[in-house]
């Protein structure tokens, strides 16, 4: 079981490692100024969750490494094909927020798995550091939903 809560610290870090190199591309091509400015501290905030991971491995006695999740690569590489496909700027940013929230998605999913098996397994230092994470990543998915609707982002780029 510590294996495999391991396991999901090292594709977690892999994850967010992955996302702080994928967030500049999507602050470049986003327009709408909510959005850009809700990406960038979303990348702050992404470094600050990569710190608590360190934190997290230096708890379990291993060293911060990274394991290529598919997963991830995947939905990244989604995104960045819709948005080099699309040229319209207000559809353009609904496609960025969706690429986003499927992102933020993915991250509360194996935040509360991984909060769950430490909780099992009586961690509670490292259940902190997750919880913290999770609450970023369900806040980040709150704000781009707000932007989606605020703006009329997707409701635009339905017309
Ligand atoms: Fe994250
Ligand atoms: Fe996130």
């Amino acid at each position: 079981m510590d294996d495999l809560l391991i396991h999901g610290v090292e594709d977690i870090y892999y994850a967010e490692n992955q996302i702080v190199k994928a967030l500049p591309k999507l602050i470049d091509k986003a327009t709408n100024r909510d959005l850009t400015k809700g990406l960038k501290d979303h990348l702050e905030e992404t470094r600050n969750q990569i710190q608590r991971l360190d934190q997290t491995f230096k708890k379990l006695g291993k060293k911060p490494e990274g394991v290529k999740c598919p997963a991830i690569d995947g939905l990244i590489e989604e995104g960045d094909e819709i948005a080099g496909e699309v040229g319209d700027k207000e559809v353009l940013d609904a496609a960025i927020i969706g690429a986003a929230q499927a992102v933020e998605h993915y991250e509360i999913a194996r935040y509360g798995t991984l909060i769950a098996w430490a909780e099992s397994l009586g961690h509670d230092d490292i259940v902190r550091f997750l919880n913290t994470n999770l609450n970023e990543e369900k806040a980040a998915d709150k704000k781009l939903s707000t932007v989606a609707m605020r703006k009329g982002g997707n409701r635009k780029a339905a017309s």
